[in-house]
């Protein structure tokens, strides 16, 4: 195991509590969006995991009493799921990325309209561009070029909906910038209301939308302005609020790993009602009690002829430059290049949320797509904004005196790697 020494250990430390508060800036930006639609279509799909919402839920006196999870599961993780069909074909997630600026980047980022201050590094001084012209190539095969004008027929009469926490959301931006170049002014529009913002291509009667829910099922950070808490309470099996705002997408796209990964217990409340009472589970048990109510309506729910779901893997993050540069003390900043080892794994993608992760989806077998991100990603340590970025906190001279500090080594700069995931999204539609 690897020795660190207390500079390192605290270093750890305010870089795990920095990137959380990072995590929680990127929806600043929407305070506009205040407007709180309370949901009231009530679902009729069975209820292995709870529907009733309980309205004014006083998230701030829900846990009055605590002790720790000893392992009950929700009912869904008792269900029986067929064992996944043998994947067959060209594995397109396994490849190596090439340089090609006749390709890539696919669209500029000053000439899409519905940039993020967050995402948008060259605007914030980012003096490389190199980051933007990286193709992903997979061994065994080609993509398809992407089409914004194929997307767009893909998705004629369709509802298309990103569902997750900001990093669903700067991969639903990108694929907002990714085909708006192709509708003409006046016919594409922008509507935020409070958790779900919609794109519509009006000429395609087509919708791309955003609808925050970080950890996917009900939580004292579902407000997409107002979500900062140290104490996180969840409702490990309640999804009939959130379902009840996707469940008639008729593309959805969901992620979830970052805002389970504070280090911090997480609270579970299994019923409001029940005297304050709540169990406390470190952040993968709760995400799998998450993923499980979750996986569980997938199965009981989606129309598996009219409806398609995909699940994003885990996004890497790059905050120890000494994982592919031994000896260094940095984080991304200053990286320009991607790692070259194939196989590379850092230890911002955790084994046992993925192995968590992926035996749920391998029981979902068909039902659902999963755009394994995460290896791919792993090689774009160049492609974080890093300094170069809106930030809502200012920083002290000690801070900008010392700019890995501060790096966002989270995030993605736009144009960049979650086009590619789009790409990827594009070839399995
Ligand atoms: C693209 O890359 C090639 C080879 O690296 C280089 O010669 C060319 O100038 C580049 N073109 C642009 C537009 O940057
Ligand atoms: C993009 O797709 C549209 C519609 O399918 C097609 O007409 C057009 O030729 C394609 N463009 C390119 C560059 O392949
Ligand atoms: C994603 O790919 C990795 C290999 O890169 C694999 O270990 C993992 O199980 C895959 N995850 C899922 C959910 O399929």
């Amino acid at each position: 195991m690897r020795r660190w020494s207390r500079t390192s250990v605290q270093l750890f430390l305010f870089l795990v509590v920095f990137s959380l508060l990072l995590l929680f800036s990127i929806v600043h930006d929407e305070r506009a969006l205040r407007t709180r639609e309370a949901s009231t279509a009530q679902p009729s799909f069975p209820t292995h995991f709870v529907t009733e919402t309980f309205d004014g839920l006083d998230w701030s006196n829900a846990c009055t009493t605590v002790r720790s999870y000893r392992g009950k599961s929700s009912p869904a993780a008792e269900r029986r799921w067929q064992q996944k069909s043998r994947e067959e074909g060209c594995d397109v997630f396994s490849g190596r990325w090439v340089y090609d600026n006749s390709s890539h980047p696919l669209y500029e980022e000053a000439s899409c309209p519905y940039m993020s201050d967050q995402l948008a590094c060259r605007k914030h001084g980012r003096p490389d561009e190199e980051y933007q012209r990286w193709r992903w190539q997979p061994h065994g095969c080609n993509l398809n070029k992407w089409n914004a004008t194929e997307m767009l027929e893909k998705l004629r009469g369709k509802r298309l909906m990103f569902v997750g926490d900001s990093l669903n959301r700067g991969q639903w931006i990108s694929m907002v910038c990714m085909v708006q170049s192709a509708i003409p002014d006046g016919k594409k529009s922008m509507t935020p209301n409070a958790a779900l913002t919609i794109f519509r291509a009006e000429e395609y009667d087509a919708t791309i939308e955003f609808y925050w829910a970080p950890l996917l099922v009900e939580s004292n950070s579902d407000d997409p302005v107002n979500h900062r808490s140290n104490d996180r309470i969840i409702r490990p099996d309640a999804l009939g609020k959130h379902a009840g705002q996707w469940e008639k997408a008729d593309i959805l796209v969901f992620n979830s790993y970052l805002w389970w990964r504070s280090g911090q217990k997480i609270k579970l409340l299994w019923k409001p009602d029940d005297d304050g009472i709540c169990e406390e589970a470190n952040g993968l048990d709760a995400m799998k009690l998450a993923m499980e109510a979750w996986a569980d309506w997938v199965a009981s729910t989606v129309n598996h002829l009219a409806q398609k779901v995909f699940f994003v893997t885990m996004s890497p993050t790059h905050l120890w430059s000494r994982e592919w540069n031994p000896g260094s003390e940095g984080n991304c900043f200053q990286e320009t290049n991607p790692i070259n080892e194939e196989g590379y794994w850092g230890s911002g993608s955790d084994m046992h949320t993925m192995q968590m992760v992926g035996s749920i989806l391998g029981r979902l077998q068909t039902k659902v797509v999963v755009l394994n991100i995460t290896q791919l990603s792993e090689y774009r340590k160049d492609g974080h904004p890093s300094i170069y970025r809106k930030f809502w906190e200012t920083h002290s001279p000690q801070q900008l005196a010392n700019p890995v500090s501060y790096a966002d080594c989270i995030h993605w700069c736009l144009p960049g790697v979650p086009d590619v995931w789009n790409e990827l999204l594009f070839n399995s539609l």
